[in-house]
């Protein structure tokens, strides 16, 4: 969710982490030991790690938004003593050598919190459907890809793949079909655009919606644009190289498809030892709080 101060005349966005203490709970964290938050976001758990590690934890943390490493490095500086950690503009796939370039062997405890912040959602740059700005999408603005290449140029067939396979919207040819004519009149330049079209494709009636039915298209194109589950895959297949047996690894995912690959990867795994049942979903009070969280898992694994 969004929280919004208003400093001297400036407004601010805000990003409320999601499962905080039940992830920093998870971890475990001990003064001494070396933890990694593979996405900073706004901060809230690399400070939280700070904070449980005093005097001398050390945290690694990575982010593949440059600006939000930055804010954060700020954001830190503040409260923390500057050698207590370190921050990287990278992306959490590259874990290994992070630390490596470090000098450290292995880690103890790794979080992951997957996603978009809602800095980033609300940040003009293509992620959210109520947008006037352009069709971006791109967490690393390094990176070449951007929606408005794939909404504008990519294949019909290609495209209903994508918002099929990441956004698992059953609609998905009748959107990739209307998107591919509409397209040939003028270019689709902004999120408005888009998501009027895609509703022209799926919706006829008047009645009141649940979601928006541009939700599963727009998470479908920024998954595909920041090749999301690649990362995650790649994240997961260095584990057993960087973590000190007995660390940990939580990661908070927001929907099926990261989390079952999540699952998968950890089902029958005798490296690793799963701390709780099931995944760890928010309480009510805090979904009303921030509804954002609704769709939050939480799975935590020591290795053994
Ligand atoms: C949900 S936010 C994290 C919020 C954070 N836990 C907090 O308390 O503020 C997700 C962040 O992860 C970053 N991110 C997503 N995928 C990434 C990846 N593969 N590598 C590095 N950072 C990534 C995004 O840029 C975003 O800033």
């Amino acid at each position: 969710m969004l929280s919004i101060n208003i400093k001297n005349n400036m407004t601010e966005l805000k990003h409320i982490p999601v499962l905080l203490n039940e992830t920093v709970n998870m971890l475990n964290v001990m003064p001494g030991r070396v933890y990694v938050d593979g996405t900073i976001g706004s901060g809230g758990f690399s400070k939280e790690i700070l904070r449980r590690s005093v005097p001398d934890g050390f945290l690694i943390g990575i982010d593949r938004d440059e600006d939000a490493v930055k804010n954060v490095q700020i954001e830190l500086e503040k409260e923390f003593d500057k050698k207590r950690f370190k921050l990287f503009y990278s992306n959490f796939s590259k874990i290994d050598n992070i630390i490596r370039e470090l000098g450290f062997k292995n880690v103890d405890g790794i979080v992951l919190d997957l996603g978009i912040s809602s800095i980033q959602l609300e940040g003009n740059r293509g992620f959210s459907f109520k947008e006037e700005g352009g069709l971006d999408m791109r967490m690393d603005k390094g990176e070449q890809l951007t929606a408005y290449e794939v909404v504008n140029n990519y294949p019909e067939k290609i495209l209903a793949d994508i918002i099929w396979k990441y956004g698992d919207e059953r609609y998905s040819r009748k959107i990739a079909k209307k998107i591919v004519e509409s397209r040939k009149n003028k270019q689709i330049e902004t999120p408005l655009e888009l998501s009027a079209i895609i509703k022209k494709a799926v919706f006829k009636g008047s009645g009141k919606l649940k979601i928006d039915p541009a939700t599963k298209t727009f998470m479908a194109l920024r998954i595909f644009v920041n090749k999301e589950y690649d990362s995650l895959i790649e994240f997961l297949g260095t584990l057993k190289n960087i973590l000190n047996a007995g660390g940990i690894v939580a990661i908070i995912s927001f929907h099926s498809g990261e989390d079952r690959i999540v699952k998968n990867f950890f089902k029958n795994n005798l490296s690793f030892k799963s701390l709780s049942k099931k995944p760890i979903s928010p309480l009510n009070e805090e979904i009303k709080f921030n509804p954002r969280s609704r769709s939050a898992k939480l799975r935590a694994f020591c290795y053994v």
